[in-house]
């Protein structure tokens, strides 16, 4: 059985973030068969065209984590009706230069989480929109709004509502059967 290695994005840098501990619910919900790359994005350059003829060290670096993995994730909080600005940024960075988008071709899951009644919706659907553009296809149900209640996901991931596990369960199950597809398993 041949492991299937997912670029995982948490676009919060929040020490306790909320949306990195939907992260690792949905790790500890995956298949054995999945390893995930955490790929930092918390030390990135700015992107600045400039790079374009000799990249930085760690925008290097993140090309090579996308590059290696066969799928995406992406774990996003809202800000201001939209996704965070270090989010774009290192996708900014990752899909240049032109003709080498690192993204391109792999399949993307999409979820956050929110103190927000309407979850991240917003923000999900800016961030699917980016993807589009940039060839990568998005699974599009089940839809992952989670709003954050207390005890819901605690640090290590573990969920504290028996409804929030199965439907994860079921949000994984479902990727990693598109996933599969996707890449012709
Ligand atoms: C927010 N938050 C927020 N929430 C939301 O549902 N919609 C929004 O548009 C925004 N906008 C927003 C802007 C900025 C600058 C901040 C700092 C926060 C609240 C946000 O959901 C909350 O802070 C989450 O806890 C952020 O996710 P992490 O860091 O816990 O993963």
């Amino acid at each position: 059985m041949s492991k299937t290695q997912v670029a995982l994005f948490v676009g919060s840098l929040r020490k306790d973030s909320f949306n990195r501990k939907l992260a690792r619910a949905i790790e500890k919900l995956a298949p054995a068969d999945y390893g995930f790359t955490h790929v930092r994005i918390d030390d990135l350059p700015l992107y600045n065209q400039d790079f374009d003829d000799d990249y930085p060290a760690e925008a290097a670096r993140l090309k090579k984590d996308v590059e290696a993995a066969g799928a995406l994730l992406f774990v996003t909080p809202e800000y201001n009706r939209s996704l965070p600005g270090v989010l774009k940024n290192a996708i900014d960075i990752a899909s240049r230069p032109w003709g080498k988008n690192s993204f391109a071709g792999k399949p993307a899951g999409v979820l956050g989480i929110s103190i927000g009644t309407i979850g991240t919706a917003l923000a999900q659907q800016h961030l699917r929109n980016i993807l589009a553009y940039l060839d990568v296809p998005t699974l599009g149900q089940p839809e992952v709004f989670v709003q954050m209640k207390d005890g819901l996901i605690d640090d290590n991931g573990n969920i504290g509502d028996d409804g929030t596990r199965k439907f994860l369960q079921g949000f994984v199950d479902k990727y990693v059967a598109w996933v599969g597809k996707q890449r012709g398993a």
